[in-house]
């Protein structure tokens, strides 16, 4: 064939018109006008990063960055999302999935999908709505939704945020127990039935975007913050309008990140602790940070319902364990005598699908219901769940089964490493 043959002008194939009026009409159907400029933004995001990137342009850098960042060099992120991405789906085909149940038992309670949004510290300052827009939301889908010992609203403005809801609180031990002894009683009284206990945090990570971003909480204003400040003037104007950001749950002043955690952080915790803990608190309770299949045998020989298996997001030790690549040992060696939960790095639904298919009961996501909340408020944070919430059922779909409770290891593999 030459090349006179290939380059056959346009218009010997094809015979050209004018449209007509009505044809036009047909295919002009304009948008409906949304006035609401939160709506407007978060109608066009169909997936947890573009919820990233709306975050990134309503939040100060410091806000954004203190989420998004993670400790040193970002490797225990990177490397934790790079094992979700090279996950390998095997689907079955011809199976009715006209319905499929996204739902999942979690510590004996029924969560209408297979996971539970994680603890985060500061929620106020990523948005003023804060915890309550998140525990509400999580109260109206029936999932379930974890306090944090580092919040900035009350254990008891939670509860009352999420009327029958299912919360969950995350405490941090320091080294006076007095003060914790006062949370857990607090959280007892207040209905959360299952706390976390957070063990990967003997001293804070180096997450060195706040360092380089000077970031202290509260915010500080300084000639950087006051330049910030006229490009993202409604943050500014929502903080300074409403309740002070503070710790509610503690007696702490400001400081930098590192300076708070490590005020309250106790680098002497050990075993004992935890069983001290068993003895105080009534309802369920997750070791959160559980990092080898040692430490997750060890935690619930000492009495452990749950482990989260958790980098903490990959912002504190850097090149640590995926714990995503934990999962089937873990649920070997505890899975009989405990349910075995992920987190770190989630950002679709197909990863949460991935986790459960691999033997995880539930999996935790942080980040990605934040994106939500910096993005839009309560609004946001139902649309990040109703994001993961669609990935989880077209993924199931795809797969060929018709529940959550179906999945099994089968499903999916982990590819090596090219
Ligand atoms: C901004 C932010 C604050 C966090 N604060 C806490 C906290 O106070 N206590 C805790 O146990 N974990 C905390 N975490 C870790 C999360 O609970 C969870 O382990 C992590 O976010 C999971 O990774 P992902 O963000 O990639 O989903 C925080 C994470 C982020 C992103």
């Amino acid at each position: 064939m030459t090349k006179d043959h290939l380059n056959v002008q346009d218009g010997a194939m094809v015979q050209r018109r004018m449209p007509r009026v009505e044809e036009l009409s047909r295919l002009l159907r304009p948008a409906p006008i949304v006035g609401d400029g939160t709506e407007r933004r978060l109608r066009r995001a169909a997936s947890i990063a573009d919820l990233r990137s709306i975050a990134r342009r309503r939040t100060p850098r410091a806000v954004f960055d203190y989420v998004d960042g993670a400790a040193d060099g970002e490797l225990s992120l990177r490397r934790a999302r790079d094992a979700f991405a090279r996950l390998e789906f095997t689907p079955t085909v011809l199976r009715d999935v006209s319905s499929v149940d996204p739902g999942r038992d979690i510590l004996g309670r029924r969560s209408t999908l297979p996971f539970a949004l994680a603890p985060t510290g500061f929620t106020r300052m990523m948005h003023h709505e804060g915890e309550r827009a998140v525990a509400a939301v999580a109260q109206q889908v029936g999932i379930p939704y974890t306090l944090s010992t580092m919040g900035t609203t009350t254990i008891e403005d939670v509860a009352a945020a999420a009327p029958g809801g299912r919360t969950w609180f995350q405490l941090y031990l320091w080294r006076d127990r007095a003060p914790a002894k006062d949370l857990v009683q607090r959280a007892v009284d207040a209905g959360y039935d299952t706390l976390l206990l957070t063990v990967d945090t003997p001293v804070s990570g180096a997450r060195l975007r706040d360092v380089h971003n000077g970031l202290t909480i509260p915010p500080a204003l300084s000639l950087r913050t006051f330049v910030d400040g006229a490009l993202h003037p409604h943050w500014w104007f929502n903080l300074l309008t409403t309740d002070p950001l503070r710790f509610a749950n503690l007696e702490l002043a400001g400081g930098t990140v590192a300076e708070l955690i490590n005020r309250v952080f106790d680098p002497a915790l050990t075993m004992a602790d935890v069983e001290w803990l068993r003895g105080i608190w009534p309802g369920k309770l997750v070791i959160k940070g559980i990092q080898s299949v040692d430490d997750a045998r060890r935690v619930v020989d000492a009495g452990a319902d749950a482990v989260l298996l958790s980098n903490h997001g990959g912002r504190q030790l850097d090149r640590a364990p995926v714990p995503l690549e934990l999962v089937p040992p873990v649920v070997d060696a505890v899975g009989d005598r405990a349910e075995v939960f992920v987190d770190t790095g989630i950002t679709h639904g197909a990863d949460i699908v991935a986790a459960v298919a691999l033997g995880a009961r539930a999996a935790l996501v942080g980040r990605a219901y934040l994106y939500g909340l910096m993005a839009g408020g309560r609004r946001g944070v139902v649309q990040a769940v109703e994001i993961l919430a669609a990935e989880i059922v077209r993924t199931l779909q795809l797969l060929g089964v018709t529940s959550a409770d179906e999945l099994r290891p089968a499903h999916v593999r982990l590819r090596p490493q090219a």
